[in-house]
């Protein structure tokens, strides 16, 4: 009986002042493995979200919908390595990996596009489920149905991931952020987004620092986040770039410099309350796709 495999990406969301637009697919991996069977089983993940709840399930049934094909049975198994709750797309891997299932399994008539689709309709928003499908560095727009583009990347950014050992639920990352936002909060956002893209194409570290900065988000945000300060402190010290990744809590900090890796792992412990992990990832060109 036939079984897929799929390995899905890691994503930081926003890259600062991209709120909700841009994103990038990192060397992290959360796989998930679909066999068609007498009736639905996931295992690999607790209990609570073995049902149908599940959010690969959810994105294979509505793929098969708009195949126009009935949901059938099937054991999906998940292997995650992107941990939950911490603002790397561990949701969007799971979504990605249930629509990309659900196609690999009934003939492959839905197009990256469509995947994108029917994903970011579970999702809300299509920032970390573009570059989860497309790989790479990535920015989307919603018209009606989402509208992603992949963007050149330098080779040399090391996605430095601090990932601390306590979760941030994205609803509520996103219930303090004001509904409104003064014209010139707007035009800052919009002319440092531009400016991000920049330096991250060109790999220009001086230019990232100064671009990354953001006044839509991560202002009301960084409360939220136990140590914030403090780490922001060592990574302005160490001359590197710093946004919170996704909706938090993780912290990205973006240098092309090894030193600093080891910098952070070093230190941190000493200014921090929490425990965090230093976890220097690479940016991937390849999204997801079945695993040979
Ligand atoms: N753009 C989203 C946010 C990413 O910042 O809320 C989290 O899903």
């Amino acid at each position: 009986m036939k079984k897929v495999t799929v390995r899905v990406p890691a994503t930081t969301a926003n890259l600062g002042p991209g709120f909700d637009a841009f994103g990038c697919a990192l060397s992290m991996y959360t796989c998930v493995s679909f066999e068609p069977a007498e009736k639905l089983l996931i295992t690999g993940c607790e209990p609570q979200y073995a049902g149908e709840d599940n959010l690969a399930y959810r994105a294979y049934c509505d793929a098969l919908q708009a195949m126009n094909l009935p949901v059938d049975g099937v054991h999906i198994h998940i292997d995650a390595q992107i941990p939950i709750g911490r603002g790397l797309g561990s949701s969007a891997a799971l979504l990605a990996a249930g629509a990309l299932g659900a196609n690999l399994l009934h003939g492959e008539t839905l197009t990256t596009e469509q995947l994108l689709a029917v994903t970011t309709k579970i999702e809300g928003h299509p920032d970390n489920l573009a570059p989860a499908l497309m790989g790479g560095l990535t920015a989307s727009m919603m018209e009606g149905e989402p509208v992603a583009v992949n963007f050149p990347l330098h080779p040399d950014w090391i996605f430095v991931a601090l990932i601390p050992d306590f979760p941030l639920s994205t609803a509520f990352a996103r219930s303090v952020l004001p509904q409104q936002l003064p014209r010139e909060d707007g035009v800052y956002n919009i002319s440092h987004a531009a400016l991000v893209l920049k330096a991250l194409e060109t790999g220009n570290e001086a230019l990232l620092k100064l671009a990354l900065q953001d006044k839509v988000h991560q202002p009301y945000r960084k409360s939220l986040i136990t140590d914030y300060d403090a780490i922001a402190a060592e990574v302005e010290a160490l001359g590197a770039s710093m946004c919170i990744s996704g909706a938090g809590p993780t912290l990205l900090c973006l240098t092309k410099n090894e030193e600093v890796v080891r910098a952070l792992a070093e230190k941190l412990p000493a200014v921090t309350t929490k425990n965090w992990r230093v976890v220097p990832l690479k940016a991937v060109a390849q999204g997801a796709a079945a695993c040979e």
